[in-house]
């Protein structure tokens, strides 16, 4: 197909998601929100920020690769390395010794609301579900704030004993503390010179320090597990925040509780609507034990869908015992989008999945059971209608309703997502996985999967980068779930 034919099935898909949104009764989102400090780096921030450090420092410092921001040169090398892959990277800082720091040698441009969960209610609110039940364990007074005032967005509270549902700026917990982490965003074509090293950033990208405060616990509150019937009715959960677990708490805990705690919310959502989908959006998780943790405790057997990008996906694939693949995930090369695949259709075989969405620059892969009920047209749709909302928050850095929406509708198809999967025909059709006509339609059929593979609209310069796969997986399947409603109602 054409990049016409692709705008046009945008288009189709965009009005099509619209009508049967309406069907949804209500979504669950948790754990995590935080307040985003965002910095927009330009070259002279960049020159000055190393001007800060020996840059032979940082030299060494990058050779380490550290996984958690102790001291600011843990930061800087953290930020060249994903400056040089364009690559995003989310790094922990347990102190505040690193925001105190910041926010003296840089400052940031802008707040707004961050965490997955956070982002993804707020967008699901303003496309217009009927009803989301955002739930973040610390709430405080300020973050609340943060969340869009709608009558359809809800939070629980305890009150005498009792569960009920009210906007966040009312449910809060009094006396908490707000987390806020820092997002460093940078533009493709910036040039850097460090340490006698000079390249160029490949893409738009960003580097996320991610405050942990240590009263951060994942997990919900005993009443409002116990009564979490109060949030119904709901078709679907989209979960996320995982990352935040530790391995040992001060107290005495581990992780192995708040997994396991983890697991019972799964369960008791599901034993309360059988037919409810739930869904896991994945981010950079730097520690493996926790890592694989998440994915063979949590993720394994007992949710249906999960969103990821690249890196992620390699990540995820590392830690289950496929170096190989990984590697070859994250080489790239010509062979970087057969491995992706391959990649995907390990994680749903390996984590029992009914679906896998993997987002990428230029095209998405969902890869699907062979029992999953939509046809694969309508998972298409919802891919496609994803990648609307997507592109309208990179040109617009928001979405205040689906209106603004049609602005999404006039990006481009990206003709390299196009090229890129054009590539990967050639292995589909030898390997039998579908026939030159349905590659056209973005459909493989697989021995023991499906998937379907869209081209998606790109920016050329996207106000924000953050969020966006947040909105890409919230969009794609709050969709898919509506027209699984829609087909429901209508048979
Ligand atoms: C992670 C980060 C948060 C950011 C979000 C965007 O949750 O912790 O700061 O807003 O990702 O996806």
């Amino acid at each position: 197909m054409d990049i016409q034919e692709w705008e046009q099935l945008h288009t189709d898909a965009f009005y099509d998601v619209k009508r049967a949104l309406p069907y949804l009764e209500g979504m669950f989102v948790a754990y995590n929100s935080n307040i985003d400090a965002i910095k927009h780096l330009t070259k002279e921030d960049l020159s000055r920020f190393i001007g800060f450090f020996n840059e032979a420092e940082i030299q060494a410092r990058v050779e380490t690769y550290p996984r958690e921001v102790k001291e600011p040169l843990d930061f800087m090398a953290r930020l060249l390395i994903s400056m040089r892959e364009g690559k995003a990277a989310e790094i922990p800082t347990y102190t505040s010794d690193t925001h105190v720091w910041l926010k003296e040698h840089l400052g940031f441009d802008y707040a707004r609301m961050g965490g997955q969960a956070g982002i993804i209610s707020n967008l699901l609110t303003q496309i217009g579900l009927k009803k989301v039940v955002a739930y973040i364990p610390w709430l405080s007074e300020e973050q609340a704030d943060y969340f869009v005032d709608s009558d359809n967005l809800l939070h629980p509270k305890v009150e005498d004993g009792k569960v009920v549902l009210k906007p966040p700026r009312q449910a809060f917990k009094p006396g908490l503390e707000s987390k806020v982490n820092w997002i460093f965003e940078y533009s493709k074509e910036l040039e850097i010179t460090c340490g006698g090293n000079k390249f160029k950033v490949p893409r738009d990208n960003r580097l996320i320090i991610s405050s942990r405060p240590k009263w951060i616990r994942l997990d919900m509150d005993r009443e409002i597990y116990e009564h979490l019937d109060s949030l119904f009715p709901i078709d679907g959960a989209m979960l996320s925040g995982y990352q935040m677990i530790k391995e040992r708490y001060e107290d005495g805990t581990t992780y192995k509780d708040y997994v396991s705690h983890s697991v019972n919310a799964i369960e008791k959502l599901k034993a309360l609507n059988p037919e409810l989908r739930i869904h896991v959006e994945l981010t950079s998780i730097q520690n493996r034990v926790i890592r694989k943790a998440i994915l063979t405790e949590i993720v394994a057997k007992n949710v249906h869908s999960l969103g990821l990008d690249t890196v992620e996906v390699a990540n995820a694939l590392n830690v289950l015992g496929h170096e190989e693949l990984s590697y070859s995930v994250i080489r790239k090369e010509e062979t970087g989008i057969t491995s992706l695949y391959q990649g995907a259709v390990q994680l749903l075989k390996d984590l029992s999945l009914e679906r896998v969405h993997v987002h990428c620059l230029g095209f998405y892969i969902c890869v699907l059971s062979k029992d999953h009920p939509l046809t694969l047209k309508e998972h298409r749709d919802a891919l496609l209608f994803s990648s609307t909302l997507a592109s309208t928050k990179a040109l617009k850095g928001k979405i205040e309703n689906l209106e603004d929406v049609a602005a999404g509708l006039e990006v481009p198809v990206s003709s390299k997502g196009i090229e890129d999967l054009e590539n990967f025909k050639v292995y589909c059709v030898g390997k039998k996985l579908c026939t030159p006509e349905d590659f056209e339609h973005g459909y493989l059929y697989g021995p023991d999967h499906d998937a379907v593979l869209v081209p998606t609209k790109v920016v050329d310069k996207p106000t924000v980068t953050v969020g966006i796969g947040d909105t890409i997986s919230a969009g794609a399947f709050a969709a898919m779930l509506a027209k699984m409603k829609q087909t429901q109602v209508e048979e």
